[in-house]
């Protein structure tokens, strides 16, 4: 039930601190210490490569989560779409690891890749908000990513919730390979909530950048380098999926290679830029499309603010930006429908799980 909420991904938003907290408890042991079960430390410790699997926004969680494992756990990964890899399947490694990430668990296209790879004998782990699901049910194990119902069609809680499972399985895998670890991956994700939560109760400042900046337009570009272009996608597909503003994520570098001939007096650059290695680089391509008369958003990580941003995430451990960069991106989207009347729970042409391929 949505209670006092006007929608439920209003509500569902608001919910991620409660997730992030939900997914720590059942995840960490009596020490306060993250144990996954036995056979998929296994699974991930034999593994010379990981495949992941999706579509769509969890897509967008499995970008991430091919950094994190490859920072944490220093296993090489690669990140497909589950349509594409089902028909145009690269060449696999010998002792690959399949994980499947999916919300609903019954994505059509992720479940054709899933059949193929387990009639050719390979491990799959999916990552699921729905234990019971086909995916989870077909595969040789699952990780529960904990985030309750999901209602609204454009996926919000269950992403976050995803790419904090993710972060934990990095974790159990660099133990497991007896790599040390130079943060606390608990306490990192309990600061996350904390700042979740704080982002969460700066809706008014959030509503009137919507307001400000995607009122009259008919696009949006979104731009960040690394992991801030990962969340750069997911931000502008919850935009255009419900607010019907065509809008597109872009790799900061990769604009002048094309794009930036799109860029007209007005047109709105979100921009982010939560990591320190590629500030100066992120903050000159925004530089380069005000100069061609954009009108720049720069959502920015406290400590590599300046002092114009229009907004400014308290900081969390470098790796984990992407669960809390994504919340004004969701509430800027939110707005941005709202202002426009569009039906934010049920957008035209969408269904909240998509069977068929
Ligand atoms: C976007 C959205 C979709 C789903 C995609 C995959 O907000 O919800 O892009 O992420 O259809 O769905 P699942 O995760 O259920 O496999």
């Amino acid at each position: 039930e949505k209670g006092t909420y006007p929608h439920y991904m209003l509500k569902e938003i608001d919910e991620q601190p409660l997730v992030i907290r939900n997914i720590i408890s059942k995840y960490q042991d009596e020490n306060g210490e993250v144990t996954l079960a036995e056979d998929i430390r296994n699974a991930m410790k034999a593994a010379d490569r990981i495949y992941i699997i999706a579509a769509g926004t969890s897509y967008h969680a499995g970008l991430v989560g091919k950094q994190l494992i490859e920072t944490v756990a220093k296993k090489p990964v690669e990140t497909h779409i589950a349509s594409e890899f089902l028909y145009n399947m690269p060449l696999v490694s010998e002792k690959p690891l399949f994980i499947f990430i999916s919300q609903s668990g019954e994505t059509a296209d992720s479940r054709g890749v899933l059949v193929n790879v387990k009639k050719l004998g390979y491990p799959a782990l999916t990552i699921t908000n729905v234990p019971g699901s086909t995916l989870s049910r077909e595969a040789d194990f699952t990780l529960h990513t904990f985030a309750g119902p999901e209602i609204a069609v454009a996926s919000t809680k269950a992403y976050t919730a995803q790419m904090a499972v993710l972060s934990l399985l990095a974790v159990d895998a660099a133990k497991a390979q007896e790599i040390e670890l130079d943060f606390d991956p608990i306490k990192e994700l309990s600061i996350v909530a904390t700042v979740m939560e704080a982002l969460c109760d700066q809706k008014d400042a959030l509503e009137k950048i919507s307001r400000d900046f995607l009122n009259v337009t008919r696009n949006c570009f979104f731009i960040g380098r690394a992991s801030d272009y990962y969340v750069g996608l997911e931000g502008a597909l919850k935009l255009k999926e419900i607010s019907y503003i065509q809008a597109e994520g872009f790799a900061g570098g990769e604009l002048k290679h094309g794009t930036i001939a799109l860029i007209e007096e007005g047109t709105p650059v979100i921009a982010l830029a939560t990591q320190k290695h590629v500030n100066l680089s992120i903050r000159g391509n925004v530089k380069e499309v005000a100069a061609r008369g954009a009108n720049p958003c720069i959502i920015s990580l406290e400590g590599l603010n300046s002092e114009n941003d229009q907004f400014v995430i308290p900081k969390v451990h470098e790796y984990l930006t992407p669960l809390v960069a994504v919340i004004p991106l969701q509430l800027i989207a939110y707005y941005a429908s709202l202002h426009r009347g569009c039906d934010v729970d049920k957008p035209r042409n969408l269904a909240k799980s998509v069977t068929v391929e």
